[in-house]
């Protein structure tokens, strides 16, 4: 099926007339576009992994380097008809070809991609000057001289600029993320694939954790003794960088490019540092209690046992440019089991997830799914005795549940937002997601700081897609702000503090009627500890 790109210009040329002052929409429209180049490692030759820059590739789906995009519409005959969609693609030389693979030539790309016409770049100027000609005609960019999009050379918008014709970057970017904030088939089904190849890779990793505490992973002895090196199969999952390598490669054999962003995959107490992603930590180890805090297998040889803890893994692969966004907390070590205080971080941590699945729909405002995780939260964490009650000895109504909401000290525990839109960018179109002044603000009970770092701020709409990822941490960092608070019992805190943190995060499509939940990794506890114990 061929990108719907024709679509995606329609969209994106009503929603700029929309924005545009009255005395601007009747005119003729065109957009120019410049596409990535391939970029080089500093002062060297080799070159950088290549990804088409997202509006591009949402206006043409086209994901060859230096590519250009010349769109026109002329209102007087209507969108269905129009726009006109002309790519323009580097035509490639010997020595192109002799170093990388063959870009599509211009007849190949006509059937890939759904353009008007295909020319080689040679021919853009002419056409530049040819739309430049047609009366009234504003040209529309992204913001020219940002280092955030693809450089438009001079020589192209100053052809503009010596004619009659107009030029502005003020609304291009603002159409493009609106249009793109709601989803279309095609797209679902990207984000789809991808979020499938993810969650298989997620499953992996939890099943490799749990073929060694079940002593199935048996290093061969003489790449133990390091003779030769380990096969893949032969690998335990002893430290993050190996979960990640076997993420990674789970979702490169099913044909993913790239990841859509560096894997965060922290064990123990890394678990709290939200974009945490050196993943260069061995995991805990040390001698353990008698009782069940092993991963008997693991190190067959070995004196030593995994220290139970969480491997928090927040990672998904990209599928032609499409992205997946997906966090499990797993347990390593006490034979794949979480240990009681972990078990209850999570529970929590899941009902908050499942609460906020509960309240999607259509209308229903981000800002409110954001208010019921701290509820939650709180709520959990006055049956944990972590937070106290009003009915707790010596306490009163300024540890009423609403009391403590209104306080903010659960953004100590909860400091991130539940969620983002989820698209061509993992936390896609930033400059659409929240209000301009003449939206509705969502309304902003418990305290100011739930929403600092929530990145979308906007009533759901069906095609919507989105993440829903509540967590609890204890981070040290944020900690210190309230260790004299009079909410807490720190004495109970102190007892989960080395959870580190738990994350469960989903991508989620808003339907009609409520949601479907486009990843399909399990998070139940009674399956993830099934998993990682190697009983199921
Ligand atoms: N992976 C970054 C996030 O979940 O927002
Ligand atoms: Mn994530
Ligand atoms: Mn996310």
């Amino acid at each position: 099926m061929v990108y719907p790109a024709q679509q995606h210009v329609i969209n994106t040329f009503t929603r700029l007339i929309h924005l545009l002052p009255p005395t601007e929409k009747a005119k003729p429209h065109a957009i120019l576009l410049a596409g990535e180049d391939t970029s080089y490692r500093h002062d060297t030759d080799r070159e950088l992994s290549f990804r088409q820059e997202s509006n591009f590739f949402y206006l043409s789906g086209c994901s060859v380097p230096s590519s250009h995009l010349l769109c026109v519409y002329e209102a007087s005959t209507g969108l269905s008809q129009n726009p006109s969609i002309s790519l323009f693609l580097h035509e490639a030389t010997i020595s192109d070809l002799m170093w990388s693979p063959a870009p599509p030539t211009k007849e190949d790309a006509k059937s890939l991609f759904e353009a008007t016409s295909v020319e080689y770049t040679d021919k853009l100027m002419d056409t530049i000057q040819t739309v430049a000609k047609i009366p009234d005609i504003l040209f529309h960019t992204l913001p020219r001289g940002s280092p955030k999009f693809p450089v438009l050379l001079e020589e192209y918008t100053g052809a503009i600029l010596n004619t009659d014709a107009a030029i502005s970057d003020a609304y291009l970017l603002t159409a493009l993320g609106r249009a793109r904030l709601t989803k279309d088939a095609h797209e679902i089904e990207l984000i789809e694939r991808a979020n499938q190849i993810s969650s298989r890779a997620h499953e992996v990793v939890m099943r490799v954790l749990g073929a060694a505490v079940k002593g199935k992973i048996q290093r061969e002895a003489a790449a133990a003794k390091g003779e030769r090196p380990l096969l893949p199969g032969e690998w335990l999952i002893e430290k993050e960088a190996e979960a990640e390598a076997i993420f990674v490669a789970s979702c490169r054999r099913e044909g993913s490019v790239h990841q859509a962003y560096l894997p965060i995959v922290a064990a123990a107490s890394r678990a709290s540092t939200l974009h945490y992603c050196c993943n260069d930590r061995d995991f805990a180890w040390g001698p353990v209690g008698a009782h069940d805090h092993k991963n008997h297998n693991a190190l067959a040889s070995s004196d030593k046992d995994l220290n139970p803890q969480v491997l928090l893994i927040d990672a998904g692969c990209e599928w032609d440019c499409y992205a997946s966004d997906i966090t499990r907390t797993m347990p390593v070590g006490n034979s794949g089991k979480f240990t009681p205080e972990a078990r209850a971080i999570y529970e929590l941590v899941l009902e908050m997830q499942k609460l906020s699945m509960e309240a999607l729909r259509p209308g229903i405002h981000w800002d409110a799914i954001q208010l019921l995780c701290h509820r939650t939260l709180v709520r959990g964490f006055q049956k944990l005795g972590i937070f106290l009650t009003s009915e707790s000895p010596g306490s009163g109504s300024w540890n009423s549940e609403e009391a403590i909401l209104a306080s903010g000290v659960s953004a100590a525990f909860f400091p991130h937002g539940v969620g983002h839109s989820l698209g061509m960018d993992v936390h896609d179109v930033p400059h659409a997601s929240k209000p301009t002044n003449n939206d509705t603000i969502g309304n902003e009970l418990g305290h100011s700081s739930f929403y600092q770092y929530l990145r979308l701020r906007l009533p759901l709409e069906e095609g919507m897609v989105v993440t829903v990822e509540p967590g609890c941490y204890f981070s040290p960092h944020l900690l210190a702000s309230v260790r004299d608070s009079r909410h807490i019992n720190h004495e109970v805190l102190k007892k989960y503090e080395s959870v580190g943190g738990v994350r469960i995060e989903d991508v989620v499509l808003i339907t009609a009627n409520g949601h479907r939940n486009l990843t399909t990794v399990r998070s139940d506890v009674a399956w993830v500890e099934g998993v990682c114990s190697g009983e199921l």
